[in-house]
């Protein structure tokens, strides 16, 4: 069983830190059997899953039903669920409250976004708590509508400067590591060299001490916007549109189902059949 120490050792040993999101309880079943080092239940299921524009739709009970089908898909993984939009927001009663039901639905840690005095007040609350608390700054696709889309953060050094001082606060807070999104690959690295937490970069080079991606981006399963951070290590949406053509060729022509993928009488029964349909029939 993972725990967050297990994130910790891997950073220490200099060992990368591999992640990737899974939604539903197939995924999860080939990430744990990958060994993922963590899976994250990420609020990007509000797209890629259920095919809004954004993040903001997605509620806390929404999210509820997808971690609790990863957890159950994904023993042995450490799963991080992502608090939605506005499910931390609003006072730090309402935060702990919500993370606590990621944590009976599944998830191991919670993952929040930004940092202000609210949300490190909530750190502290939830790590007091017992529930493990993964930070997210850079790009914080929740701010979209502050930040004005998908913008690269930490371009100058002064920036990079502002997000170690906040990624610093989260450390202290209480987080485990925090996720730095959409940032230069020297910003990143430098941000990562000044703390004892590990990083987990997405769309932030190779400097950081772990990486996420959306699975479905890199099995190209999701096709909507690829970003230019993404590997793809398969092409699962043309394979299956080619899978789905072929099927529907196989039925047209009646290739499928075959005597192979059928249920058959026995002798006896088909012969009582054929003689009741000749009564009908008569
Ligand atoms: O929602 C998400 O998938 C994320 C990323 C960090 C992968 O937050």
């Amino acid at each position: 069983m993972k725990t967050v120490s297990s994130f910790q050792v891997l950073k220490n040993n200099n060992e990368k830190i591999a992640m990737l999101t899974a939604y539903d309880y197939s995924t999860a079943q080939v990430l744990d059997k990958a060994e993922i080092d963590g899976i994250l239940v990420g609020d990007s299921l509000a797209m890629v899953a259920l095919g809004y524009e954004n993040t903001y739709n997605i509620t806390i009970d929404e999210i509820l039903i997808f971690i609790k089908a990863v957890a159950r898909g994904a023993k042995n993984s450490f799963i991080i669920g992502d608090m939605p939009f506005m499910s931390y927001n609003l006072s730090l009663d309402q935060g702990l409250e919500n993370a606590s039901k990621m944590i009976k639905a599944g998830a191991n840690a919670v993952k929040l976004e930004g940092c202000n005095e609210h949300i490190l007040q909530l750190v502290k609350r939830c790590v007091e708590s017992g529930i493990p608390v993964l930070g997210h700054l850079g790009f914080t696709p929740q701010l979209m509508n502050t930040i004005g889309g998908h913008k690269i953060q930490g371009k100058t050094a002064g920036n990079t400067d502002i997000i170690l001082k906040s990624a610093l606060k989260l450390q202290e807070a209480g987080c485990f590591g925090i996720v730095l999104e959409l940032m230069p690959a020297e910003s990143a690295e430098y941000i990562t060299k000044n703390l004892l937490i590990p990083t987990i970069g997405i769309g932030a080079g190779v400097g950081c001490s772990g990486q996420i991606v959306v699975t479905d981006d890199i099995m190209g399963k999701f096709t909507d916007f690829v970003p230019k951070f993404v590997k793809k290590y398969a092409n699962i949406h043309e394979d299956m549109i080619k899978g789905v053509e072929e099927y529907k060729k196989d039925v047209k022509e009646l290739f499928f189902p075959s005597e192979k993928e059928s249920f058959t009488l026995s002798s006896e029964e088909k012969l009582k059949l054929e003689a009741s349909s000749k009564i009908v029939n008569s």
